[in-house]
């Protein structure tokens, strides 16, 4: 199969999608519910509680079969697509074009900036360097705040909005909080953030304190941030936003939608990202089950989780068949992704156990390395991201991905995220890719000995 530079494949089986009529009956009939995943008690969607007050279970966004179905429900996305990017309003967003199957609510009620619509691409330079001549990479990191987490932190904002929440929560490697602070400033709510005081990467520190937020840096890992969180949200009624909440893992299902649509509706073969919390597995995990059930594609990809070396509880969970859940010290250069407990651990196992998945770890000189090749083809993207190529390169040795396979790789956040890393690399490091800046003397003949050089 060949496939266009945007990603476009030439033989989709997009054409064979049924026409939208926007005067016809909404997508969708009734409204979702909230329900716990591990003892099923309902609540509803505007409840306040972010975890099952039953048991403390995990709750998640329950959405009623839509009205319409397959090549039908394609139409009306892309109908919306179509009419709305030019439109420029809330629903231009990449996130809420999608609103009817993530959280109905009218578009004058949104707290979007707008969000999504990252682009799919194709380069060369990766394509040779993981051996996957059919790699493209969904750039998340083209989001208003540089990451995914906006397309979730619309959604879960917008529910605090709409449930009447007096103040936002969150634990963060940076991230989050950067987003958290963004929306909460747009929808005028106070925001609280836990981050680990040193090891969240300058670019989102800066971020976080720059649009507002109360950020609170805490003297241990993004762990005991979680762990404080979850008890301020019990103690002090503020309501949560880490991935967590469900409405957080709605709004980032629509990386998958979106990237689907991107290709015309056909499957690739692989859906690879990093992993660290979790979230993002899991609503992986859970756009795909909900597309598949309401006939939109009619196959599975594998989706392939990418933990750092020493930030991998989950790849060991994964090598024992996940008869046990594992929890470490996580260290790593990727702080995105430093994380030796993650919250969404039973969500992910069904999205990996679902999809026929893998969960695999790279080292941080691999991601380094990665980063280095993503950057330097014109890209860029922060370390936590560059696990998911240097994923990919590994799969591809390993011969999980075949040569003709069809990858999609996200690249989660920003390169201007993590600058400190970057200045590591190119100007302390001994890096065979390194490029070094030199400094010379302003004279024509220091520029012509260098140029000389070339
Ligand atoms: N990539 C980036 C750039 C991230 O910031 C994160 C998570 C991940 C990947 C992993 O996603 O947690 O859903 O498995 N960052 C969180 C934060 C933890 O606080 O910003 P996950």
């Amino acid at each position: 199969m060949r496939m266009s530079h945007d990603g476009a494949s030439h033989d989709s089986m997009s054409n064979e999608s049924a026409s939208y009529d926007p005067s016809s009956s909404a997508e969708v009939a009734t409204a979702p519910w909230q329900q716990c995943a591990a003892c099923e008690h309902r609540f509803p969607d505007t409840a306040l509680e972010t975890i099952c007050s039953e048991c403390g279970g995990l709750l998640e966004l329950i959405h009623p079969t839509p009205t319409l179905s397959g090549s039908a429900l394609r139409a009306a996305w892309d109908y919306h697509w179509r009419t709305h990017v030019i439109a420029s309003d809330a629903m231009a967003s990449g996130v809420w074009r999608f609103r009817d199957v993530v959280l109905p609510i009218a578009p004058s009620d949104l707290v979007s900036h707008p969000e999504g619509n990252t682009p799919l691409l194709f380069r060369e330079t990766l394509a040779q360097w993981t051996n996957v001549p059919e790699l493209l990479v969904k750039h998340e990191g083209h989001n208003p705040t540089g990451s995914f987490k906006d397309r979730g932190m619309t959604v879960a904002v917008t529910q605090a909005c709409r449930v009447g929440a007096p103040a936002v929560i969150c634990a963060s490697t940076g991230n989050t909080s950067s987003s958290l602070a963004s929306y909460a400033a747009h929808a005028g709510l106070p925001a609280y953030v836990l981050i680990p005081a040193g090891q969240v990467a300058e670019g989102k520190l800066a971020q976080t304190i720059a649009y507002g937020a109360r950020t609170l840096l805490v003297r241990g890992d993004f762990d005991d941030c979680l762990r404080l969180v979850r008890e301020a949200t019990q103690q002090l009624g503020l309501y949560l936003v880490n991935s967590l909440n469900p409405f957080r893992v709605e709004g980032q299902k629509t990386i998958v939608f979106e990237l689907l649509q991107q290709l015309h509706w056909t499957v690739p073969d692989w859906i690879v990202l990093p992993a660290g919390n979790l979230g993002n597995t899991a609503a992986f995990g859970k756009a795909l089950r909900e597309l598949l059930a309401w006939g939109v594609i009619d196959r599975l990809p594998r989706l392939a989780a990418i933990q750092a070396e020493g930030a991998a509880p989950f790849a060991a969970s994964y090598d024992t068949g996940f008869t046990a859940r594992h929890r470490v010290t996580a260290h790593t250069v990727a702080t995105a992704i430093k994380i030796g407990d993650p919250a969404s651990y039973d969500r992910a196992v069904r999205a990996i156990t679902e999809t026929n998945g893998v969960v695999i770890t790279v080292t941080d000189d691999e991601i380094l390395d990665a980063k280095a090749v993503i950057d330097a083809s014109g890209v860029g993207a922060e370390p936590a991201s560059a696990a998911s190529v240097a994923g990919v390169r590994r799969l591809r040795q390993r011969g999980d991905i075949r040569a003709n396979d069809r990858v999609v790789a996200v690249l989660t956040g920003h390169m201007l995220k993590d600058p400190g890393t970057i200045a590591d690399y190119h100007i302390e490091g001994a890096h065979v890719r390194a490029n070094p800046p030199i400094e010379i003397d302003p004279t024509i003949d220091a520029i012509a000995a260098l140029v000389e050089r070339v």
